[in-house]
């Protein structure tokens, strides 16, 4: 890429942290952008990654809801990686902190990225959630062919949003002239774990470990959980910006394990911590879901005991992924949570 400049929106985030230290590692040129350059928990990890030779870091300010910052951090760019998004799954105002930021925001990254007549890569970061119907089949395996588009903001408005926004990128770059054409791939995570790079990173998919090190649950879900590590995440991102299919569609997903089995592997690697171990039977964790704040009992009837399977061999094949253990995986992300005082 040479002289090349990257722009990697939600820098400050878990995954966008671990895209630009992968682009940094390589000797390349980034511009982070994020939503408060003077908060240290969103900047501090940032400014410590390591800078091969010839590579940069430039850190600005940027907000999804403010075209005008969204042109300033795509001006003179060549490359663009949007990973910013609200990655909650509930709220009391599912359109506006879930919907709006990834629709509007990703209308604004389009929008700028016309406007700079400079970039020629694009890769948005989208999700299994994106390709995940409402209703599935138990054992099933799912391909990038399936799109989410029963998505409702009712039931299921962190999927809505992830389809939405990738819906306008692919549209947007389906119309565009031939002389425009600038490269687009859409990458697609399962469950994100792996090492976090700042306390805010422990809030998103990483709760699901932070549940099991609180031992906010004595009793754990009987759920499967599909995995892929945050550095093989990082890596497909980047990869993708010179390898793959232009409109590619890419699943980037290790492999799966219960969630009890998560919580025993981690027991016999920190024994000198208590997790819990003993998973609720069924019947009776449909009930706990009825009642808890963050999950509902369709939810928990589609999730729990279910079990779904990803097709990630495209990513495999074009991008030449290879995947981290699932145990590596979950190992690795403890020490930087216990050597900062996190928990
Ligand atoms: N983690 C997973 O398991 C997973 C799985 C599949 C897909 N994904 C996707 O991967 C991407 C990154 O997720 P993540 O896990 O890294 O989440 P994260 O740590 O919450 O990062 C999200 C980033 O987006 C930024 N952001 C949110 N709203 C913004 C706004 N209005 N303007 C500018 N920036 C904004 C956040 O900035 P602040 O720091 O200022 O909040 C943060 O940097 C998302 O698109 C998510 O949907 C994640």
């Amino acid at each position: 890429m040479g002289a090349d400049l990257v722009v990697v929106t939600g820098a400050s985030g878990y995954i966008g942290s671990h895209v630009v230290s992968n682009l940094l590692s390589k000797g390349k040129n980034v511009r982070a952008t994020v939503r408060d350059v003077n908060d240290l928990e969103r900047v501090e990890h940032l400014k410590n990654l390591k800078i091969e030779e010839n590579g940069s870091l430039e850190i600005v300010e940027m907000d999804l809801f403010d075209s005008k910052s969204v042109d300033s951090a795509m001006t003179g760019a060549t490359d663009v990686i949007h990973t910013a998004a609200a990655v909650i799954v509930r709220s009391k105002n599912p359109q506006a902190k879930i919907v709006d930021p990834s629709v509007i925001g990703t209308k604004n990254v389009i929008s700028a990225i016309e406007k700079s007549g400079t970039i020629e890569r694009f890769v948005h970061t989208s999700s299994t959630a994106a390709i995940r119907p409402e209703k599935w089949e138990n054992g099933v395996t799912l391909t990038a062919k399936t799109f989410a588009s029963d998505a409702t903001l009712e039931e299921n408005p962190y999927g809505l949003a992830k389809y939405s926004a990738e819906m306008i990128v692919r549209d947007w770059h389906d119309n565009l002239e031939d002389s425009e054409k600038i490269k687009m791939i859409t990458i697609h995570p399962c469950m994100v774990f792996g090492p976090p790079l700042s306390s805010r990173h422990l809030s998103g998919s990483l709760s699901v470990i932070m549940m099991l090190m609180r031992r906010e649950l004595p009793l754990i879900l009987p759920m499967q959980i599909n995995i892929v590590d945050v550095r093989d995440v990082a890596e497909a991102h980047v990869r993708a910006l010179t390898m793959g299919e232009n409109k590619g569609r890419y699943l980037t997903v290790a492999g799966e394990m219960m969630w009890s089995d998560i919580s025993k592997l981690l027991k016999k690697k920190y024994s000198n911590r208590k997790w819990p171990i003993r998973q609720l039977p069924y019947f009776i964790a449909l009930i706990v879901c009825a009642f808890h704040p963050k999950v509902s009992i369709s939810w928990a009837k589609r999730h729990l005991k279910n079990k779904l399977y990803w097709d990630a061999t495209p990513a495999e094949n074009d991008l030449e992924m290879k995947w981290k253990s699932l145990d590596e995986t979950i190992i690795d992300t403890i020490p930087n949570i216990i050597d900062n005082g996190w928990e």
